[in-house]
């Protein structure tokens, strides 16, 4: 698999590409940005390494790469100062994602191609990529929920003293304030995660907090997120280049799963080399389907806002 990661000079988008070196999976990594000679020096400095790891083809390169791409990844945007919302970020954000989209157009994509959104607000970001670049909409998702996701299973093991290999524990709806923590299917080891000794309630509200704050946290100890970024990123991408179709809480455009139509947010998703396969609507309590609702309903307004587009 050719991916292609637009903003790949930024420290999301190298993170992502050294994710997905050591992951030995893609064939080609060509990382595209406005700073060229940073995209250059990445790429220079990943290449460096390959003796070591893998015989991959790691280049810096211009859009002409766009139309052999299997896979491209947008990753370039301007970041969250840490008391700004990621919605708030969005009116910065939206002229250049659009341009960029315009580009891509312009240099021609693969008819199966796929795009993975990474900027943000990712899950508006997502909806306008699917509603511009004219390809199947299974073919562009965002990277939505799994960042938050694999930080709540982190922290939920920090919290146990256990495995963080062994917690299984979502988070849905918006890649943002809004977004939802599903208690209801957490596990540690496969045993209920409500049940775990040393769990309780303060623990559970405490972990959320902090994983919803996580990005704000990052951004104000080392300027923004990169390894987990990388890291969630390679777990996409290599599912789609192995069409593993691992189910994978990432962002798409609904219709119909929970009742959620028109919205791109994170739901449980199969990711395979067709994109967003299938969406398991698995059973929530009352309480996580609503905040779900209200999730999208956040959205919604914001898209509204920006995208001029009357529900
Ligand atoms: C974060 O939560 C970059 O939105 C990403 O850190």
């Amino acid at each position: 698999m050719k991916v292609t990661i637009i903003g790949g000079a930024g420290l999301v988008g190298s993170c992502a590409a050294f994710a997905l070196q050591l992951g030995r999976v893609v064939r080609q990594i060509v990382l595209l940005d406005a700073n060229t000679d940073g995209a250059a020096g990445q790429a220079l400095d990943l290449w460096h390494g390959a003796s070591a790891v893998a015989d991959q083809v790691i280049l810096s390169g211009g859009y002409d790469h766009v139309p052999t791409s299997d896979l491209v990844c947008i990753t370039a945007g301007l970041r969250r100062k840490p008391d700004e919302s990621r919605l708030d970020l969005i009116n910065r954000n939206v002229e250049l994602f659009l341009n960029i989209l315009g580009e891509m157009q312009r240099a021609g994509l693969k008819q199966d191609c796929l795009v993975l959104v990474v900027s943000n607000p990712v899950d508006v970001l997502t909806y306008l990529a699917a509603q511009r670049l004219g390809l199947p909409r299974q073919q562009v998702f965002g990277l939505g929920t799994l960042l938050d996701t694999l930080r709540f299973r982190s922290l939920i093991a920090g919290r146990l003293a256990v495995p963080p290999t062994q917690v299984n524990a979502l988070i849905l709806g918006e890649h943002g304030d809004s977004m939802v923590p599903i208690w209801s299917s957490a596990t540690v080891g496969g045993l209920p995660l409500d049940r775990f000794p040393g769990w309780n309630p303060a623990a559970a509200a405490e972990v959320f907090a902090r994983t919803r704050g996580s990005g704000a946290e990052v951004i104000k100890l080392k300027g923004g997120a990169g390894f987990a970024v990388g890291v969630a990123i390679a777990e996409v991408v290599e599912s789609a280049a192995l069409d593993r179709r691992r189910i994978l809480p990432v962002s798409s455009v609904q219709n119909g799963c929970y009742g959620l139509r028109d919205v791109a947010l994170s739901v449980p998703s199969v990711v395979g080399r067709q994109g967003i396969l299938a969406t398991h609507e698995i059973e929530l309590w009352p309480k996580e389907v609503q905040a779900l609702a209200r999730s999208a309903q956040v959205l919604r307004q914001t898209m509204d806002q920006v995208l001029g587009r009357r529900t």
